[in-house]
């Protein structure tokens, strides 16, 4: 085995899940009929599991425009942003990227992962501190990892942690970002923005706010929480991602501080990398415009979502904090989240199978999504075949 010795016990988990019958971190979708439905194993199944909350993936208008880029400009721009890279596309969507945001600078990256890494690792380094939530993502983890500064975690949704941990800093305070996330990616709560933005200011700390999956579904315009928090001029930096309300893949920081150009050249993440296609960012700049001028998109998603989440609610599962497009359904054992997993999917639903170390606190759980592309005839399946579930 050599080098792969240290992969054993994830061989072990790996024979474990093949005795049981199906990998649910292998599921293969053997086509994909709509934004809400796909082939999987052989049958037509429920999808309540993407990050799609705007059901754009199917878009007969970001179709086009993907379809009318690659025609005239090719299948992919085969370089790094800060080479052949960067055509005026790129270019035109960091310029709407702005104006959506009300801000003066915007960089696109090539997924949301390696803005992530690239902006925190960029702005950071031996001698600064961060101070992230422990429920932040892994891309918000290995950034700062790769940034060589001191990390805090201070307690999921803690404002009173944050407070402490940033008043021992003393006068290191002010050269230390804070990072949290619009909407946590597993239990689907909401950061305590307006408070974390007082505590940020009172200390004269710096903010990050990744806006991975409030992008679309939060705000009147979809700006995420820092539109629906009304902070928007007291966050330093918002990241976000084109792979969930955009329906493709990519990422993105903008700010106010102009200096933020000045991470196109230093940013390993941004220089050594191929930007996304032609494609890709035809369909981001509909969709974008999409998220602003078609709120009826975020009034169905919340719709879906609210009937999800009280469902599942009031037949006794315990589910995440509050209602949103990501319901967490909190399951007594891996075994029996494992067992009701399989038993969804039999069913013809799809959801996310989260174990330890993915969720938070060492808890297993079954993540639902919803879509704004979702009938609440679909969600009543979905409910249905949740009341069927074995119970503990
Ligand atoms: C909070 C958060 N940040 C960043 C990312 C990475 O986004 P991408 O899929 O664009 O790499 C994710 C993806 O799941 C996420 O949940």
């Amino acid at each position: 085995m050599g080098l792969f010795n240290k992969l054993e016990p994830i061989a072990v988990a790996r024979k474990a899940l093949e005795e049981f019958g199906v990998d649910p971190f292998n599921v293969v979708i053997e086509d994909i009929i709509s934004p809400t439905e796909a082939l999987i194993m052989g049958r037509r199944t429920l999808l309540v599991g993407t990050n799609n909350y705007l059901g754009l993936t199917f878009d007969p208008e970001c179709i086009e425009a993907a379809r009318e880029a690659t025609l005239l400009q090719g299948t992919g721009t085969t370089g790094s942003r800060m080479a052949n890279g960067t055509f005026d596309s790129h270019r035109a969507l960091e310029g709407e990227l702005a104006d959506f945001y009300n801000c003066s600078n915007a960089i696109v990256f090539s997924t949301g992962f390696v803005a992530n890494l690239g902006m925190i690792s960029t702005l950071t380094g031996p001698g600064d501190t961060i101070l992230l939530d422990s429920d932040s993502h892994a891309s918000i983890y290995d950034g700062c990892r790769m940034s060589g500064a001191a990390m805090i975690r201070f307690r999921h949704n803690n404002t009173g942690d944050l407070d402490k941990r940033l008043g021992r800093l003393g006068e290191r305070a002010k050269e230390s970002l804070i990072i949290v996330e619009g909407i946590y990616s597993m239990l689907g709560d909401r950061a305590p923005l307006k408070e974390i933005v007082e505590i940020k200011n009172r200390y004269g700390a710096w903010l990050m706010v990744d806006e991975a999956h409030s992008l679309g579904v939060l705000g009147k315009k979809g700006r995420g929480l820092v539109e629906e928090a009304d902070v928007e001029k007291d966050v330093d930096f918002i990241i976000g991602t084109f792979s969930k309300s955009l329906g493709t893949i990519g990422g993105f920081c903008v700010s106010n501080h102009s200096e933020l150009d000045l991470v196109r050249y230093a940013s390993r993440s941004y220089v050594f990398t191929a930007s996304p296609s032609p494609a890709t960012i035809a369909s981001v700049r509909v969709a974008l415009k999409a998220v602003a001028a078609r709120p009826e998109l975020r009034t169905k998603l919340w719709e879906n979502a609210n009937q999800l989440y009280e469902g599942i609610r009031k037949m006794g599962f315990t589910v995440g904090p509050e209602p949103s497009p990501v319901v967490a359904v909190y399951m007594p054992s891996r075994e029996e989240t494992l067992v009701c997993w399989k038993a969804l999917l039999d069913q013809g639903v799809y959801v996310n199978l989260v174990l330890p170390p993915a969720a938070p606190q060492g808890k297993s759980l079954l993540r639902c999504s919803v879509s704004a592309a979702h009938s609440s005839t679909q969600i009543e399946g979905v409910l249905k075949a949740f009341a069927s579930l074995p119970r503990g």
